[in-house]
């Protein structure tokens, strides 16, 4: 039985400020569900998370971090400075850091092994382009993307994963998958996964869908056989909106 989890992405919105104001505002609203969440913030943000969130459940995550342990790469976070400080989560190759930090599935590779190292459960995000789904490659682009991006990674590391599958076309932009597309998608990943490791870990792998997620969409994308779970940008930034999806 995979338990549904609701990530919230914020990325490069909030200071310290607003979202310490944030937490105790989602505390008062976030009781008793059976649903597992998390916040994703940014760097400077998650020590003052993983303050507020204390005992409460709600986990916190990272948004990007270095593949290597330590060394000279000026401006890096590492999976241990990370897991040091209480986090639990860190998004790796979100479609935004594909396509303006130059990540590849390559160094997509060498985070999650860091991650996992360190204790740290990745949030591995995959998805199309609207060009590559209107030539048809969707299945095909996603299908590399699981396959270079989980090379060596042991099937008892990889049914710890999250996988979002997050189409480049809907994020932002107003534009969600349908249901039925998104579902579809889930369906392949979760089949992929059972042919590089197990019916077993595919089945312990949680799936999420992202891509204007919000509380009017929120119930007919979880009702879906194949999607476990969301990662939510714009809407996880209002306590009330984010609520509203988690209470789907
Ligand atoms: P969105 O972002 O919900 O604002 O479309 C989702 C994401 O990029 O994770």
């Amino acid at each position: 039985m995979r338990i549904p989890f609701i990530a919230g992405n914020w990325k490069m919105y909030k200071t310290t400020a607003e979202a310490k104001a944030f937490a105790e505002e989602f505390k008062k609203l976030y009781s008793g569900t059976d649903v597992k969440t998390a916040i994703c913030a940014p760097f400077t943000q998650l020590q003052a998370l993983v303050e507020a969130f204390k005992g409460t459940g709600i986990g916190v995550g990272a948004q990007n971090m270095h593949f290597e342990e330590q060394g000279a790469f000026t401006g890096e976070i590492s999976a241990a400075m990370l897991s040091e400080i209480g986090v639990d989560y860190c998004i790796i190759g979100h479609s935004e850091r594909r396509q303006y930090f130059a990540e590849t599935d390559e160094t997509v590779n060498k985070k999650l092994k860091k991650a996992f190292e360190a204790g740290i459960i990745p949030i591995m995000c995959v998805g199309e382009t609207l060009e590559q789904r209107d030539a048809k490659k969707a299945f095909e682009v996603v299908g590399t993307q699981l396959n270079r991006g989980l090379e060596g990674i042991a099937p008892q590391q990889a049914q710890t994963l999250v996988i979002a599958y997050e189409p480049v076309w809907a994020i932002g932009t107003g534009r969600t998958a349908t249901p039925e597309q998104a579902n579809e998608m889930c369906a392949f990943i979760r089949k992929t996964l059972e042919e590089l490791y197990s019916e077993d870990a595919a089945d312990a792998v949680i799936i999420q869908y992202g891509g204007s997620v919000k509380p009017a969409n929120a119930t007919d994308i979880m009702n879906m056989d194949e999607i476990d779970g969301a990662l939510v940008g714009g809407a996880s930034l209002k306590p009330q909106d984010f609520m509203a999806i988690i209470d789907f």
